[in-house]
């Protein structure tokens, strides 16, 4: 059967059932009413369809046999099973009817973590591009969706603490010399919508404050949380800036509680994500207040300047009820605090200090920059490299318990330093994003062949929802493709602050403790 992603159990049985305007819906969930509303229906065949919370050891039952009737424990749960028979029923569909073979499928996710992430500050995407995309999250079962709101270019939220953060931090005149403004960002009723409109659709939104690099929005808004005082001017580059938030100024704690505290009050997720990737340390080394902090402490290097640094981010976090999540190069110094989970993203090719950190208990999520990085050309990160890619294939050597009990599941992040229209976001996002949600679901048997005959179904619906897409044949280019589409981004990042990013790239990892 044509759905996305794979349950867990499916038996067809004989016959056919009608879904028409003339089947009864009986259900006490708003949002699940809605959602079967999304074709235009004739009359047909009288029938029930009921949603019903019961006893089940799945996360839902649904059976088709002349009625339809999904069971589960929890409205989540009956949620989950709306979303797989709309795909039935789109599939069924024909004039106004749609007929569905007869079937029980009792389904349950692998991991209870699957998570699409948007960087909304390289380039901006206001509420309805987002709500746009929460739709086609929900009906391939992720769960979370991981909003990056600051980084060198700009902080994205409005902010009623700190107002010099829209006047200041939100806008650059050009990227790279071409002159097209980018700015925008999220008023707080925008949020308020975004984080309703997911709850709704049992999507918890997770928002990122990149601490401490990533920051240099921060200081242009408030000099003198820097370690220089210097007035900076918005950059028109990507990559890593060694211009970040000072490690030794408790002014910098200050702003950082009061930030977290408001964006805690907009954002109800238990997680918060405080980034923690790529920091280069050259302003730290030099700046008084930093080597005097790390002296009185008895920190013996930069690196644990951060694991000191994120601690006191991640206690502010827990005093707000939080749980942290810090990208890996946090784990870094060695003394990052239990309580954060870690997302993987690149730790060298064997992964060491995360496969460590895992074997002591670590909780982690997987979103490895190949094949998970959505932001890559097709040619770097294939539709089919990223289907087969199996999580938990990078921590060999771990016991099996141990992956087992700490690996969360999977994040496909989508950077936008090179996505500028809402169209190259689809392109980019789908249907990548549906291959990584099977992935966060379904059992890891892979037949890439299968998936891609169910997909025709779900990108049918993406087009009914006016989403678009990537068509799997350009998704998995031939190699001359894949090489000319690797060549042109990577041409695209040439510039000469890519050379300046490459030195803070090599600082960022002096000094890993692995
Ligand atoms: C990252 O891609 N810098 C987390």
């Amino acid at each position: 059967m044509n759905i996305i992603p794979r349950p867990f159990e499916t038996k067809v049985k004989d016959g056919n059932t009608c879904f028409s305007a003339s089947t009864r819906v009986n259900c006490d969930f708003d949002i699940i009413k809605s959602e079967l509303n999304f074709l235009d229906f004739e009359e047909g065949e009288v029938n029930d369809i009921t949603f019903k919370i019961g006893e089940t050891d799945f996360d839902y039952e649904l059976t088709i046999d002349g009625d339809i009737t999904v069971v589960a424990k929890t409205e989540e749960g009956l949620f989950h099973g709306c979303q797989t028979l709309k795909q039935l029923i789109f599939d069924g569909y024909r004039d106004g009817v749609a007929t569905l073979e007869n079937c029980v499928i009792k389904d349950k996710p692998r991991f209870p973590y699957r998570s699409f992430m948007l960087d909304i500050v390289r380039h901006f995407f206001d509420k309805e591009v987002i709500k746009g995309l929460i739709d086609i999250l929900a009906l391939v079962k992720i769960n979370r969706f991981h909003l990056h709101l600051s980084d060198n270019q700009g902080y994205r939220v409005e902010s009623t603490a700190f107002p010099a953060l829209n006047e200041k931090a939100n806008f650059r005149p050009g990227t790279k010399g071409d002159g097209v403004p980018v700015g925008g960002y999220l008023t707080k009723d925008d949020v308020r919508e975004i984080v309703a409109y997911a709850g709704e659709r049992f999507i918890e939104v997770v928002p990122e404050v990149d601490l401490p690099g990533h920051t240099l929005a921060f200081l242009l808004a408030m000099p003198e949380l820097g370690c220089t005082g210097e007035q900076y001017t918005p950059t028109e580059s990507y990559g890593i800036d060694d211009r970040i938030l000072s490690a030794g100024n408790e002014k910098v704690y200050d702003f950082v509680e009061k930030l977290l505290t408001e964006l805690s009050e907009l954002f109800p997720s238990k997680y918060f994500h405080l980034g923690g990737d790529e920091v280069p340390k050259s302003q730290w080394r030099q700046c008084k207040k930093c080597q005097e902090l790390m002296a009185k402490e008895g920190l013996n290097d930069c690196e644990e300047l951060q694991g000191y640094f994120t601690n006191r981010v991640i206690n502010i976090l827990k005093s707000l009820g939080k749980t942290p999540i810090v990208w890996n190069e946090a784990l870094y110094s060695g003394i990052l605090d239990d309580s954060a989970i870690c997302q993987y993203w690149s730790d060298g090719k064997k992964a060491t200090a995360v496969r460590d950190a895992l074997a002591s208990g670590r909780k982690m999520y997987v979103s490895r920059t190949f094949p998970y990085y959505i932001d890559y050309p097709h040619g770097m990160n294939k539709l089919k490299s990223t289907y087969n890619f199996e999580p938990t294939s990078c921590f060999k050597g771990v016991s099996a318990e141990n992956i087992d009990e700490n690996i969360m599941g999977v994040e496909c992040p989508l950077w936008t330093e090179w996505v500028a229209d809402v169209d190259k976001l689809h392109c980019q996002a789908f249907p990548r994003t549906i291959a990584v949600a099977e992935t966060g679901w379904s059992t890891p048997e892979k037949d890439y062949k299968d998936f891609e005959e169910r997909l025709y179904n779900v990108l049918g619906m993406l087009e009914a929802y006016e989403i678009g897409y990537t068509h799997p044949k350009k998704a998995n280019p031939n190699p001359f493709k894949a090489l000319g589409e690797t060549l042109s981004f990577l041409i695209n990042m040439i510039e000469p602050a890519a050379i300046k990013s490459l030195i803070n790239a090599r600082d960022a990892k002096k000094g890993m403790k692995k």
